[in-house]
């Protein structure tokens, strides 16, 4: 599998690239700030674009989605409360929920709806290797709940959700935020607080 982190942008946002390594097909994850530099990546890797997953709606994470989509002609792809959510030139072409899975060459890749940060936000388990979350878990933390739509107890709920997933899986997350670029989950669950959290009480002390 092709696999690209992009740093995209002033508030240390993160795209992914990932792709068949043989048919070339791919997938964008949250393109912002940067369609120049995203497809420029895409080239690099000869890769036959077909979706842009958005992980949700916030401008930091959608705002190239519009412009890739031009220019590779890939599918637009989000929940429902996130195409509920989008303003301006994005919208979707198709939505995907909770347990939906779609395949890139030999490659499955399922979806979480993990609401909290944002009501339309999904995780994406890429290949049984990757484990792209947006902005609901970042190394060292989890995205902020204060937003509109957002929520402290389900945002709880959805950490559980990802706590039990394998610790193999490497964190993608939607922001350069904590010590590195990348952790797995493993490491999540020994070192970042939000996942040590055992209680909706002691999280809410976070
Ligand atoms: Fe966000």
């Amino acid at each position: 599998m092709i696999f690209e982190q992009i740093a995209v942008g002033k508030m240390s946002n993160f795209s992914y690239l990932f792709a068949d390594e043989i048919s070339r097909e791919g997938f964008l994850v949250d393109p912002a700030f940067d369609h120049e530099k995203l497809l420029e990546v895409i080239k690099k890797h000869s890769v036959n674009l077909t979706r842009i997953v958005l992980t949700h709606h916030h401008f930091d994470h959608v705002n190239a989605a519009g412009q890739v989509k031009a220019r590779t002609g890939a599918e637009i792809v989000c929940h429902k409360e996130t195409a509920r959510l989008l303003q301006g030139e994005t919208s979707e072409d198709r939505l995907i929920d909770e347990g939906d899975h779609f395949k890139i060459g030999a490659a499955e890749i399922s979806i979480l709806h993990v609401p909290g940060h944002a009501p339309g936000s999904i995780c994406l388990i890429v290949d049984d290797k990757w484990l792209v979350t947006g902005d609901t878990l970042f190394i060292g933390d989890c995205g902020r709940s204060d937003l509109p739509g957002g929520n402290i107890e389900t945002l709880y709920e959805s950490l559980q959700k990802i706590k039990k997933l394998p610790d193999h899986l490497i964190v993608c997350s939607g922001h350069d935020y904590g010590p590195a670029r990348s952790r797995t989950l493993g490491e999540e669950k020994r070192l970042n607080p939000v996942l040590l959290a055992d209680s909706l009480k002691s999280f809410y002390k976070l």
